[in-house]
């Protein structure tokens, strides 16, 4: 029975620019929605720019232009990305829009009539020169608990305190400076709790993965909070009816835009919305990141219990991406815009790397730049595009470009590949595309061995017809092999398709053999990445730096800030430096770490006490060079959990990173655990 499945991913902020981060999510929905309609269903995937709140005001009002303005541009931006990543929505829409408008005040209507908002005065922080209510994020000062300066206004980067904004010492807006005053306001709150009970069987019943709901657990146990929906003007949003300068909260109007979106949709191709919405026939799925869960797994289904509407089928939820197994990082070139990506490489490639690591599991995946190359040269050029290359071109040079028939072996190959259809769709299905490339993968390689065993390039000297056989059954595999890999590979999958000149594939075409046929053309369909185009890619990002900050310049005007180095740290007194215990150790151990190619692993003995470190030194030593060594370590740092393992102190060294970097050493006669001063 061919479903109705309506998807969304998360809409991305229409500040920044997409990069290979959000790509994650983006090409997770996409593959799946690209397999659900090769399955035969039908599959409506929406999405949006998320365009409201302080952030994109302040862009626009910094780059003087209105931020509609900014909206515009930056919405051609994302869908020229998207595009490039062969991202196809069937609306990439905008939360400022009418039909969001109307959703946002029908499903607050409905919320405030059901008795489930309230209005409450609270303190809030305005600067009086840019004349706007300051978020917490845009207030900074003193830490009231560390002393750290420069601290945001919610919480302390540096002691991890959390406090109101009208607890930070020396207060100043973020963006002009000036110290900021405390007003009263009257605040719109949605009473969450309320829901409490529905949103807990919601969870019982499969709302999201199991590691979600373990999390939300402790959310329900610590208690569910009212949520403040309304922001006082200045404020890029909807205005909140019969409000004169009170707006909604960017976070309740940007969930409304995923549908509208699809009505948006609707009503462009003659589709009622209320049904494909609405109809508990159809099944919708929302894919998100880690960090929205709160937003996804409460606020929203809350609000569409309360305004009667329907909540998604399931959420999905992703972890987020690493890179060489550490955060993406602009210093370091690895924040990686999507269009710098695709000026130096195949967006297939990442697409393909992406799925090879994709599962179920809310777990962050890693994209190792060596294991990257590597893999995308072994299969996506060494098994699939080889398998075509080896076969196609001999075919039509030699053989009148005609396929023949296939005889025992070829069907008991094909037999092989069509085998594993069901377990293939399974694992699409259930997200476990990694999986699914695993089984791929193993397919091609059978496919290639048979290639080698029956040899077309020397048989085609002795006996043409035999080789023609060998080659219809290679082209069959790749056909089969096209059609599974088609939701992650669908321009590849598009060559193949004419090349073989055959119509768009699906699953229903697994079966189906291609015998005396005629093939087209054969187009080359991957080229191996070459090591210098990724160090270019990671040299363009180092300098064209990804987001803008979230804190923008001062306006014109301003007094410049002072030349010279970086901002220095929050100062720290005698007292914190006198914490600081620095002892001689000796290196026990020294082993390089899976899957982090700048750590070492290292055991030290500090005078029979002896502590596991995880140092990032691996570029500049050999772990053999090590052992024996006379280090200085910081013994009493807190031990941190990494993904590694544990990490209980600090070895000193100095340099600017990579290869340059001098561990400090002392005299081989010193003593392990003596102190260093
Ligand atoms: O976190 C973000 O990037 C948000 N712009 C996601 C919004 S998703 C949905 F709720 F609109
Ligand atoms: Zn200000």
């Amino acid at each position: 029975m061919p479903r109705t499945i309506v998807v969304t991913s998360a809409l991305p902020y229409a500040n920044g620019p997409i990069h290979i981060g959000h790509l994650v999510e983006y090409v997770q929905t996409d593959i799946w929605v690209r397999f659900q309609r090769m399955c035969g269903h039908r599959c409506y995937y929406f999405c949006a720019d998320d365009t409201h709140g302080t952030p994109i005001m302040i862009s626009a009002r910094t780059a003087g232009i209105q931020p509609e303005q900014l909206i515009e541009r930056v919405h051609t931006e994302h869908a020229a990305d998207f595009d490039r990543f062969h991202v196809r929505f069937d609306n990439y829409y905008t939360t400022h829009s009418p039909e969001n408008k109307t959703f946002s005040e029908l499903i607050f209507g409905r919320l405030n009539q059901a008795g489930s908002i309230v209005r409450r005065e609270v303190e809030q922080t305005y600067c009086e020169k840019d004349q706007m209510p300051l978020p917490d994020r845009y207030v900074r000062g003193t830490c009231p608990r560390c002393g750290a300066a420069d601290q945001y206004g919610d919480s302390c980067e540096v002691c991890g305190a959390t406090y109101r904004t009208t607890d930070l010492i020396n207060p100043r807006c973020a963006v002009c400076g000036t110290p900021p005053v405390f007003r009263m306001s009257e605040h719109y709150f949605f009473k969450l709790s309320d829901y409490e009970k529905p949103l807990r069987a919601l969870m019982a019943a499969g709302y999201t993965q199991k590691s979600v709901t373990n999390k939300l657990d402790e959310w329900f146990q610590a208690g569910l909070k009212d949520w403040d929906i309304s922001r006082d003007g200045p404020y890029f949003g909807f205005k909140i009816p019969g409000e004169e300068n009170k707006y909604f909260y960017v976070w309740l109007d940007a969930p409304i835009g995923y549908m509208a979106s699809a009505k948006n949709y609707c009503d462009r191709n003659g589709l009622d919305f209320d049904e494909l919405w609405n109809s508990p026939a159809n099944e919708l799925y929302h894919f998100i990141g880690k960090d929205i869960m709160y937003f996804h797994a409460l606020f929203w289904p809350a609000m569409l219990l309360g305004a009667g509407l329907k909540t998604a089928n399931k959420l999905f939820v992703h972890g987020f991406l690493t890179i060489n197994g550490e955060k993406m990082s602009k210093s370091r070139g690895t924040f990686i815009k999507a269009s710098t990506y695709a000026q130096h490489l195949d967006p297939e490639f990442l697409r393909y790397y992406y799925a090879s690591k994709l599962t179920d599991l809310v777990e962050d995946i890693d994209l190792g730049i060596a294991d990257f190359i590597g893999r995308t040269n072994a299969d996506l050029v060494g098994k699939y595009a080889n398998l075509a290359s080896r076969s196609g071109p001999m075919l039509t040079r030699q053989l009148d470009g005609r396929l023949g028939a296939l005889d025992d072996e070829g069907r008991q190959l094909i037999r092989r590949l069509t085998d594993a259809k069901e377990q293939i769709i399974r694992d699409y299905e259930g997200l476990d595309y990694a999986a699914a490339v695993r089984t791929i993968s193993a397919l091609a390689d059978e496919a290639n061995r048979y290639v080698e065993q029956n040899q077309p390039w020397t048989t085609i000297k002795t006996d043409r017809e035999k080789t023609r056989t060998t080659l219809t059954a290679v082209l069959n595999a790749v056909r089969i092999l096209t059609i599974y890999l088609k939701p992650i590979l669908p321009q590849f999958a598009q060559k193949v398709e004419k090349f073989l000149k055959v119509e768009e594939l699906s699953f229903s075409d697994v079966e189906k053999t291609l015998e005396n046929h005629p093939i087209g053309t054969f187009e080359r369909l991957f080229e191996r990445i070459d090591e210098e185009q990724v160090t270019a890619m990671v040299e363009e990002s180092k300098e064209s730096q990804a987001p803008k900050p979230v804190v923008t310049p001062p306006p014109a005007g301003a007094t410049p800030p002072p030349e010279g180095p970086e901002p220095f740290k929050p100062e720290c007194t005698i007292d914190d430096f006198a914490k600081i215990d620095l002892r001689v150790a000796q290196v026990v151990t020294a082993e390089p770490v899976t899957g982090a190619n700048k750590l070492l692993r290292l055991v030290l003995d500090l005078g029979g006490v002896q502590k596991n470190v995880m140092a990032g030194i691996a570029l500049a030593y050999q772990p053999e060079d090590l052992v024996g060594k006379m280090v200085v370590c910081l013994a009493n740092l807190k031990p941190r959990q990494m993904k590694w393992g544990l990490s209980e102190g600090m070895i000193l060294a100095s340099g600017s990173g990579g290869k340059d970097i001098y561990m400090l050493t002392v005299d081989p006669g010193a003593k392990p655990g003596q102190k260093v001063s």
